[in-house]
């Protein structure tokens, strides 16, 4: 074949895997009916990354890879929407939505139109946050938020992570014009749910819903926060169609049920259930059947939005103020319940956070019988006015840990009696303190028990030492019997004193004792995420075990250093400092170290280590022959270390095609301007 043929066959192939790709994250997101296994999936995936690495001039808008790029933005752009985005009048119950059916049949009476039976369309009332998705010629061009419903924030980088969304609509050949689909984005109640367990895990506070998730994730400067959230798009609506296409002229102008069916076409999950219902009976029984529907759906919803089918009749009804007299959102009831707050009991995390905790008398919240819930903090407490002894409501929301949302005031007898924070930690007496500014308090005592069976139950986790059969149970034998006192005690314990425990075996005793020996040698990152830092989960620990390559070198890091290094935002540093700061912590690390665990060292070629070393680089533009991660990858495996951003420290800044501000920042800073060859020169 001759270089032309080759080019050919590589662009086919690249546009065949794109089509290809996209049609099976349809399935799986939108139609939920995936024909393909993960792994298929991936394989897939990474032949398009390489073809993509070899030929990046053939890198399409619409290519799965391209969901996350970008560097984090300095802040939002705003974005002003042509047509407003309004908002829902509410009906709070049956008599509520039932009226609605009347004004809407006496207000299109005088207008000579008369009518017995109404035609709706009926759908669920997510609770997340509302987007606009604006697709120019078939392909995704912006992502705004609804703001105050004139004007919202560009998120762009952001709602392409979201899989849910197409990146270029479905639709052969493509539609010209302008489509502006409008939705929903949230957070499903089971990843919700993850994310809070993956935060409180790492010390952090965790969110009260998975709306206020939702819009935290969508609302992040770094695409790549939000592309580690999962969340979901539904659309409802459109906005400015603009657009000479016989295929949408559905969208704009027919009644809304094929309009809503033609959204779909078009690659986009709608509510479930979209149906119309005839006359205000079928509207109260859609409502009621909706309302049983709640709890089994995968997401939140707070109510049924009904909205008129005809599109003629929506002209005429027209606007109020805000909010349109075509639709309305019939609430359901919020799942809550009154109960009495018997007690406020604390309990220490493994970071050594001392949260309030309320005691109730068991009672049914939707579904479920509810004893305990979470008080978050102190200022909530004091916020709320909440008092031992109070009736207090207390509402759940799916599957989300249950919340007391305030006391029943009228209710009081007058022996309830204020809560006084503990000044020392229960668990073990030490001084509890609060950190300025953050509304947590915490035992600063490392040898707290409550914090150190935390610790050892983290540090045998799956995602860190993996040491199996050592999980809360076994961790509180071993504690209650002083057969550990510390987290490095754990390698002294030997097969005869675990024999000498209850329900303990010979085979057993034996097992635990080998996975504790085989979990020495488990490779850096899980050694790091292990220790417990707080801010530290995963991904944080795979960066520094990156940069760091031994536990010695992690050891000597400083909050400056850690401030440098790209990915390790300034919260995490300072936590990150303070930990390898603090003697108790130190002593932990060298003793483990002690006792034989050698975290794989992350082996690197001295020759090239000594390059770049103790040069900074910061990157800016795309690159011909590698993308920026490569580039970054390289100049790191030569010694190097890579900057987000320029200061007079830096050494080089890197100039690719169309670079950003950080070429100006150079100038400025008066730092080596260097092109994509001089760095290719320089690793050579
Ligand atoms: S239609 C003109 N449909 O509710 C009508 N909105 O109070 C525009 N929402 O900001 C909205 N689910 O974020 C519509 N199925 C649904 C909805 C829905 C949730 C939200 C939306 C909007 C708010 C209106």
């Amino acid at each position: 074949m001759t270089k032309d043929q080759i080019n050919v066959a590589v662009q086919t192939r690249v546009k065949q895997l794109v089509s290809q790709l996209n049609e099976h994250s349809y399935r799986y997101y939108v139609l939920s009916q995936p024909t393909i296994s993960d792994a298929q999936y991936d394989e897939l995936f990474r032949e398009l990354q390489a073809l993509e690495n070899q030929h990046p001039d053939l890198i399409r808008s619409d290519s799965p890879t391209q969901r996350v790029g970008g560097a984090p933005l300095g802040g939002f752009k705003t974005v002003r929407h042509r047509i407003p985005m309004l908002s829902l009048d509410n009906a709070m119950n049956e008599t509520e939505l039932a009226e609605f059916d009347e004004q809407v049949r006496r207000f299109l009476s005088k207008e000579g139109v008369e009518l017995d039976e109404v035609e709706y369309t009926v759908e669920f009332k997510f609770d997340g946050v509302a987007v606009s998705l604006a697709y120019e010629n078939g392909m995704l061009a912006q992502g705004a938020t609804r703001g105050d419903g004139s004007t919202g924030e560009d998120v762009t980088a952001n709602v392409r992570t979201i899989k849910a969304i197409p990146l270029k609509l479905r639709a052969d050949p493509e539609l010209l014009g302008t489509i502006e689909i409008r939705g929903e984005v949230l957070f499903r109640k089971k990843e919700f749910d993850a994310l809070n367990e993956e935060r409180v895990a790492r010390g952090e506070e965790s969110f009260a819903n998975p709306r206020n998730a939702a819009s935290g994730s969508l609302r992040q400067l770094d695409p790549r926060e939000t592309a580690r959230r999962p969340l979901w798009f539904f659309a409802y609506g459109v906005g400015v169609i603009e657009s000479d296409d016989p295929r949408v002229a559905t969208l704009a102008s027919a009644p809304l049920l094929e309009a809503m069916h033609s959204v779909e076409s078009l690659g986009f999950s709608i509510s479930p259930g979209f149906r119309i219902v005839k006359g205000v009976r079928q509207l109260i029984a859609a409502y009621k059947k909706a309302e049983d529907e709640r709890e089994s759906l995968p997401f939140e919803v707070d109510g049924l939005v009904v909205k008129i089918n005809d599109v003629k009749l929506q002209e005429r009804l027209g606007f109020r103020q805000r909010s349109p007299r075509w639709a309305i959102a019939a609430k359901f009831k919020p799942v809550e319940a009154v109960t009495v707050l018997e007690d406020i009991i604390i309990q220490v995390g493994r970071t050594g956070a001392l949260t309030p905790v309320a005691c109730l008398r068991p009672v049914r919240v939707g579904g479920v019988v509810v004893s305990r819930a979470t008080l978050h903090n102190q200022d909530e407490i004091e916020r709320k006015g909440i008092l031992i002894g109070d009736s207090v409501v207390v509402r759940r929301q799916g599957d989300v840990i249950p919340a007391v949302v305030a006391p029943v005031t009228a209710s009081r007898s007058g022996h309830e009696r204020k809560f006084v924070f503990p000044t020392s930690c229960p668990e073990c007496d030490a001084l509890v303190e609060r950190v300025p500014g953050e509304a947590v308090i915490r035992c600063p005592n490392a040898n707290c028990p409550a914090k150190l069976y935390n610790r050892l139950i983290h540090y045998a986790s799956r995602d860190a030492m993996d040491i199996e059969g050592l999980g809360d149970k076994m961790v509180a034998l071993l504690l209650e019997h002083d057969a550990v006192t510390d987290v490095p005690s754990l390698y002294d314990v030997t097969a005869e004193r675990l024999r000498a425990l209850p329900r303990m075996g010979e085979l057993s005793s034996q097992n635990l004792v080998t996975r504790i020996a085989e979990s020495k040698q488990r490779p850096l990152d899980r050694f790091i995420f292990a220790l417990g830092i707080r801010h530290v989960g995963t991904k944080t620990a795979s960066v520094l075990a990156r940069y760091c390559k031994s536990v010695e070198r992690f050891l000597e890091l400083s909050e400056e250093e850690l401030c440098e290094i790209e990915e390790i935002g300034p919260e995490t540093a300072r936590s990150v400092a303070e930990f390898l700061n603090s003697d108790q912590e130190r002593y932990i690390v060298t003793e483990l170290l002690r006792h034989g665990v050698q975290p794989a060292q992350i082996v690197v070629d001295s020759s090239k280590v000594s390059r770049l070393a103790g040069q900074t680089f910061v990157l800016t533009g795309t690159f011909a022959s590698m993308s920026r991660k490569d580039a970054e990858g390289k100049i790191e495996e030569f010694g190097g270390k890579v900057s987000s951003s320029v200061s007079k420290k830096t050494s080089f800044v890197v100039v690719g095609d169309s670079p950003g501000s950080k070429l100006e920042a150079a100038k400025k800073h008066g730092v080596a301007v260097i092109s994509e060859e001089d760095l290719l020169a320089m690793l050579r």
